[in-house]
């Protein structure tokens, strides 16, 4: 048997791969922590990958603080930085145009960026209301680009197997899907306010900041939510810095289209819990528990009719097989995945979406999905304030 020499890659076969891998310029708008976390997984994306969809180059970051901008754009390796998100738009090397920012800035940039023939991919909360998400969603689809809305979780590969499982019909039809979000920030009331706090910033507190991942899983793995009731509460009104006008807590009763059931809860309040995403979704044929602080296994209890049945309880899957969702492009089966490369598979998938022009639903959230995640957190509001329960109505364009 021949062995291969060490010289196997030349330079000379490595740029030739190289030269089939298009290219694809970003702006980015934002440096704080969604900035930096997608930051990170388009640098990883390009190697990762492999091929990649097209790869990522890092050309221009806008942030609101001049010296911060300026050093985040060395810190990550981007080519510009600049305190006005007009100047990444107007740049002719950018072609996605990134939106990290706070919730009052997904409006007018994304749609400015999508009409500057930029593809978008915009955080969540789309917007601070259904009207704005609306507003983008209608927008953005008149210009012909790309558009998706970055629900995250929906490319965790556990939470894309559970996917699998109700698709093929092994879970069987749903009856209940629970779901809460839990973090523990603001339990001390000396905590201070900042934009995640005010209103006119972020639209509403624990319910667009985190119910609205809990409701993109719901749509996502289940169904249209068809009614919902709820109950939202602001423990803390005032706080070092000034007045607290958003919620810290919701939770809410819903109802699908399908007649299955759910309960949804976010809380900012929750002592002990740091990141604490998870569902549990009953059928027909069995029950399949998610929990994102242990993000690469499920608890899977499938009804067995065999006498084994009585010794039989949930077990533990380990997601992270080669042929488990998004693992062909990681490491040995155990050798575990984290958080922060949830955001890798989004933007590959929005990648991919651009360069083979396909659509980024079903599986990528898109900005329809945003909007009728918004339209869904308004009815929580009008059902909380209300209390009376809400029908869910969906605008077309
Ligand atoms: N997908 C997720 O898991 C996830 C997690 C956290 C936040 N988010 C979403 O990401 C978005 C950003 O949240 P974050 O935690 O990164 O916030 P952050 O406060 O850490 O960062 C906000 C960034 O926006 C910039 N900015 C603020 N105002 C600006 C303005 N007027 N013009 C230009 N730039 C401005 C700031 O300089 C900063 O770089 C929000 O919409 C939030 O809901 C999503």
């Amino acid at each position: 048997m021949t062995s291969k020499p060490l010289s196997f890659f030349t330079q000379g076969d490595i740029k030739d791969s190289h030269r089939d891998i298009p290219t694809v310029g970003i702006g980015m708008l934002g440096y704080s922590f969604m900035g930096r976390a997608h930051t990170n997984a388009l640098k990883k994306l390009g190697y990762t990958y492999w091929p990649p969809p097209a790869n990522p180059q890092l050309i221009s970051i806008a942030g609101r603080n001049g010296e911060a901008v300026r050093e985040a754009a060395h810190r990550y390796g981007y080519q510009t930085a600049t305190t006005d998100w007009r100047d990444v738009i107007s740049d002719p090397a950018v072609q996605i145009f990134d939106n990290t920012g706070p919730n009052d800035q997904h409006v007018e940039p994304t749609i400015a960026a999508a009409q500057a023939g930029k593809h978008v991919i915009c955080e969540k909360p789309l917007g601070r209301t259904a009207d704005e998400a609306y507003e983008i969603w209608s927008a953005v689809s008149k210009t012909g680009v790309k558009g998706m809305t970055a629900f995250n979780y929906r490319f965790f590969p556990a939470i894309r197997l559970v996917k699998e499982l109700l698709d093929d019909g092994t879970l069987g039809e749903v009856r209940h899907f629970r779901a809460r979000y839990h973090q523990e920030w603001l339990v001390d009331p000396e905590a201070p306010t900042s934009w995640r706090l005010d209103k006119a910033i972020a639209g509403t507190g624990a319910l667009g900041d985190l119910g609205a991942h809990v409701i993109d899983l719901a749509r996502y793995l289940v169904d249209e939510p068809a009614t919902v009731s709820a109950n939202m509460a602001t423990f803390t009104k005032e706080r070092p810095g000034g007045h607290v006008d958003v919620d810290d807590a919701f939770d809410a009763v819903i109802t699908f289209r399908s007649g299955a059931l759910g309960t949804l809860e976010a809380t900012r309040v929750a002592p002990g819990r740091k990141n604490h995403m998870r569902f549990e979704i009953s059928t027909t044929k069995g029950t399949v528990i998610f929990d994102q602080e242990r993000m690469n296994e499920l608890e899977l209890h499938l009804i067995d009719s065999t006498p084994a049945a009585n010794a039989q309880g949930f077990r533990r899957v380990l997601v992270s097989e080669a042929y488990h969702p998004y693992w062909e492009h990681w490491w040995p089966h155990g050798h575990m995945i984290g958080w922060e490369d949830s955001f890798v598979h989004e933007l590959g998938h929005f990648l991919s979406a651009i360069a083979e022009d396909k659509p980024v639903g079903p599986h990528g959230a898109s900005l329809e999905d945003g909007y009728r995640c918004a339209e869904i957190c308004d009815a929580i509001v009008r059902a909380a304030e209300s209390g009376v329960r809400q029908e869910i109505i969906y605008r077309k364009l």
